[in-house]
């Protein structure tokens, strides 16, 4: 890979660090994985911190700069780890804390920033504090780390989100003899802000993590933080209040160190998370994200145009995290009933594919593993407003198991080769913690890391392509965003522009030819110059510029002036798509078990 493009990360205690390094969040491809899931190094079965320590140099060949980790805590894992039993430490079946910190200190060395899991609106009922509460005193601050009731009828205008599991908000403990609030699995009792010892604890956990070198936190299930008698319980100003003291006390310590909601809200809500600048930095964009699948299946850029619109002003720093899928259902909690039903109609035929409001299936499947559609919608997640996030397992077109309990169907083994367990463990097949994906067309014998790194026209090579592009273009991830009309429903136009680059973006949501003409005459006299090959199109002129995609093509095209066109054209021609990776660089084999 080329190395140059990787950004470097200042040594941490550095006397200055640059506000350019603070806003880091704002440039980078972020990749979501779960340790457990990525690679095994000791062939227990289960994937582990040396295993994704060994598997590094694939990330940072990808060209991905963040990592995002989901819990790796301590947790009787009925939850796949949300149900935190101790914050400060690592789950013994993941390695040490000394294997976390030997990541991070890698990462780094990569040019890999991290990103963990602060999941603080809940604890397992196992962790010590609960176990503490149920038998502490009635008005206790010990039992009131925790909220409880008598009749387990408060608070009922809140909805459950859980449907298909939970009937109630509301679990009796016959210990504490009460009953104790929780919005997920009633194994996961909410814990109570009311009680300042609360905050004061999760800034004591914030801090343990950021001397271990963290660079950002996801903030799980945060709009439920508070909850109030008469509302839903949800976006609260308690809950905002919260956000900017947290906010606050990571700002003090590491002024580069980012926060990221998980807000899965309304837009009007979603919005909030990043109060004035003084709340997060990032949120993911739960708004976006299912109507770039709605206009792609309706061949129509009206969802998209919308919901951008409606979202496009933030507070200066804040940017959205943009995903396609990841490692819960695709949520269809925050569309109408009619999209909803649009939608599973379109991608979830079958009940089997549905779970709670949404669809539990990977990128590729969800598309029928149509190579096109794949790459549009990485077109999108690359080039609308926000930072992208990559779910592991999507860059190879990887397939899911709905048969699988729960969302586990998506968080099966990462296949790296054509091995036995995918390349991903030397166990016994039936030790591993989930099955990898057997079946001809999604399998490890049919998409696997290793064969698609020596293709030069596999799904991986051309993620390589895209992101290496997508770094190279600051206009792409600072710049701002504004539609053009296309004259054409089916095609989506945009410009970003940063100080003097202008990047204009052209998608085919449909599935076959189609033409757009755009009034580009403020740029006349400019050559669009193809990102991606170098090719030179024609000047653009004070009429409409005329522009045909093939089914579900998309074009990134910079406006370079007349002067630098040929320049700029031969620059992106030498370049071409990155080399294949160095077959000297092999992949680490996974251990004897
Ligand atoms: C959101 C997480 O993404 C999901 O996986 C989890 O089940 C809930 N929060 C509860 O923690």
């Amino acid at each position: 890979m080329n190395r140059s493009i990787v950004p470097a990360i200042r040594p941490r205690g550095a006397q200055s660090r640059a506000a350019e390094d603070a806003s880091w969040y704002r440039d980078a491809i972020i990749y979501q994985t779960h340790v457990r899931a990525f690679f095994d190094s000791d062939g227990d079965g289960v994937g582990d911190f040396p295993g994704l320590l060994a598997r590094l140099d694939y990330l940072a060949e990808l060209g991905v700069t963040a990592l995002w980790l989901l819990p790796f805590f301590p947790s009787p894992l009925k939850d796949d780890g949300y149900d935190v039993a101790e914050y400060c430490d690592v789950n013994p079946a993941y390695g040490t804390l000394a294997d976390f910190e030997a990541v991070v200190e890698a990462a780094h060395a990569r040019g890999i920033r991290v990103i963990i899991e602060l999941v603080v609106n809940h604890t397992s009922d196992q962790h010590p504090w609960f176990q503490r509460a149920r038998r502490a005193p009635k008005g206790s601050p010990e039992r009131d780390f925790y909220v409880w009731s008598e009749t387990g009828h408060e608070y009922e205008e809140a909805r459950i989100i859980f449907i298909d599991s939970e009937v109630s908000n509301w679990t009796w403990d016959p210990v504490a003899r009460a009953y104790y609030w929780h919005r997920f699995y009633g194994h996961q009792p909410d814990l109570n802000y009311d009680n300042p010892l609360v905050l004061a604890e999760v800034k004591r956990v914030l801090h343990f993590w950021l001397d271990r070198g963290v660079d950002g936190f996801r903030l799980d299930a945060v709009p439920y933080l508070v909850e109030r008698d008469g509302t839903s319980g949800e976006n609260l100003p308690e809950t905002h209040g919260l956000l900017r003291a947290i906010r606050a006390e990571v700002e003090k310590r590491r002024p580069d160190c980012i926060l990221l909601a998980e807000a899965n809200q309304l837009a009007g809500e979603a919005v909030h998370y990043f109060g004035r600048g003084d709340e997060c930095h990032m949120a993911f964009h739960f708004p976006l994200m299912p109507r770039m699948f709605m206009a792609l299946a309706m061949a129509d850029s009206e969802p998209i145009i919308d919901i951008v619109e409606k979202t496009m002003r933030l507070p200066d720093g804040c940017q959205w995290a943009i995903f396609l899928r990841n490692h819960d259902e695709l949520t269809l909690e925050m569309v109408t009933e009619e999209e909803r039903d649009y939608m599973w109609q379109y991608y979830a035929t079958h009940r089997h594919l549905r779970i709670n409001l949404g669809i539990r299936r990977r990128l590729a499947p969800l598309v029928d593993g149509d190579r096109r559609r794949i790459e549009v919608l990485n077109g999108l997640l690359f080039s609308m407003p926000g930072t992208p996030v990559i779910y592991y397992g999507d860059e190879i077109g990887m397939g899911d198991n709905p048969f699988l309990g729960d969302r586990d169907g998506v968080r099966t083994p990462m296949q790296w080769s054509p091995d036995r367990n995918a390349g991903f463990s030397s166990a016994e097949p039936v030790a591993l913690y989930l099955p990898p994906v057997l079946d001809p067309s999604y399998g490890y014998l049919a998409l696997n890391v290793e064969t698609q790194r020596t293709i030069r026209s596999s799904l991986l090579n051309w993620m390589r392509w895209l992101i290496h592009v997508r770094k190279g273009q600051k206009a792409l991830s600072r710049g701002n965003f504004r539609f053009l009309a296309s004259g054409n429903r089916k095609v989506l136009a945009y410009l970003r522009c940063h100080a003097e680059d202008n990047v204009l973006c052209v998608v085919n949501l449909g599935e076959t030819a189609e033409a757009a003409a755009l009034d580009l005459s403020r740029f006349a006299g400019r050559r669009p110059v193809d990102l991606f090959g170098g090719s030179a199109f024609p000047v653009i002129e004070a009429r409409a510029y005329v522009l045909t995609l093939s089914g579900h093509g998309f074009y990134w095209l910079k406006l370079a002036p007349p002067e630098a066109a040929a320049a700029e054209a031969a620059a992106r021609k030498a370049e071409g798509a990155p080399a294949l990776p160095e077959e000297t660089r092999e992949l680490p084999t996974p251990a004897e078990g």
